[in-house]
């Protein structure tokens, strides 16, 4: 099939002759947020793909992400535009790392967080994301938790449970460049704004914010009415929806340098090219998929 017009439009047309739906992460390109069927935050994605009638998903974020989706998709066929879109946080674990770390903690249950890999997933109790980590973590019987792979947001939970966590030392590049002297020098130039900030954040920025919260809770905090002004501590792509969908507001970034240059590898032209070869498929070996799924599922269950 030949269609002319726009990038968005040939991607349009392909996307409904595949019967194929476009998620997007809050963090992505401005243009790809506009072109996809859905932007949301980890949970939401994770919740959208769980319960998509599509045959095809084309997932614009990165791998862990697209991973995810097939774990808890197998019949469908899972399409990352740019496989190389991974997170490096993600990859402060592997599989065999945290079986040794299991050893020296017998019976603590391992919480991990959904930027892992699907073989960490495979090994680990529960998975959370960062809008249900306190939640999923309070759900457990057990005093004591190792969660993985990052510690800033094991932190951040650990200041809202009486529970032990143990954290493992992994961090997000992009948000450990916010910090805690630009969001001082705001506050004093924007004395009205509130701040708002991700929970990857290191606790020194954490501890300086109105509200820590996911990019999907971010988006709830600025629809607040007592909220015109927002200082926002958190990956830049967000700016887009936040403006798009507040008008009238005004959203300051902590630091434009927080750009998560794997988030931003998705383009359109990679979204309509991915479409046009079918490729490339992320999938998982099925017996670390369904070890996966169960961790996933167990998430997916806290009411
Ligand atoms: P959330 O969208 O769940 O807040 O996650 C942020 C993130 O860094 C994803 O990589
Ligand atoms: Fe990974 Fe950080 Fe990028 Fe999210 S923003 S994908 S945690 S590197």
């Amino acid at each position: 099939m030949t269609v002319t017009g726009t990038l968005q439009d040939k991607i349009l047309a392909l996307k409904k002759q595949r019967n194929a739906v476009i998620l997007a992460h809050n963090y992505q390109n401005a243009e790809v947020q506009d072109i996809a069927d859905f932007v949301g935050d980890s949970l939401e994605l994770v919740q959208n793909a769980a319960k998509t009638q599509a045959s095809v998903i084309v997932f614009c974020g990165v791998h862990f992400m697209a991973e995810t989706a097939a774990i808890l998709c197998p019949d469908m066929t899972v399409l990352l535009p740019d496989e190389h879109a991974g997170c490096p946080m993600a990859n402060m674990i592997t599989g065999e790392q945290l079986r040794a770390k299991k050893k020296e903690l017998p019976g603590v249950p391992v919480v991990c967080y959904v930027n892992t890999t699907a073989e960490v997933k495979a090994e680990s109790d529960i998975c959370c994301t960062s809008g249900n980590a306190v939640k999923i973590v309070e759900s457990l019987p057990d005093n004591e938790i190792l969660f993985v792979p990052d510690q800033y947001l094991g932190t951040w939970v650990a200041s809202q449970t009486k529970k032990k966590i143990h954290l493992w030392p992994g961090f997000c590049p992009t948000h450990a460049k916010i910090r805690p002297e630009d969001i001082i020098r705001l506050r004093q130039q924007y004395p009205e704004a509130k701040v708002v900030v991700h929970p990857e954040c290191r606790p020194e920025v954490t501890s300086l914010a109105d509200q820590v919260a996911s990019t999907g809770g971010i988006m709830k905090y600025a629809r607040r009415d007592d909220v015109h002004q927002l200082i926002v501590g958190t990956e830049i792509g967000i700016l887009h929806r936040l403006k798009k969908e507040n008008p009238g507001k005004l959203f300051i970034p902590v630091s434009i340098e927080a750009s998560c240059p794997n988030m931003k590898k998705i383009t359109l032209e990679k979204v309509l090219w991915c479409l046009q070869e079918m490729k490339p498929v992320i999938k998982v070996p099925e017996p670390i998929r369904l070890k996966a799924k169960a961790s996933v599922e167990r998430m997916l269950a806290v009411k």
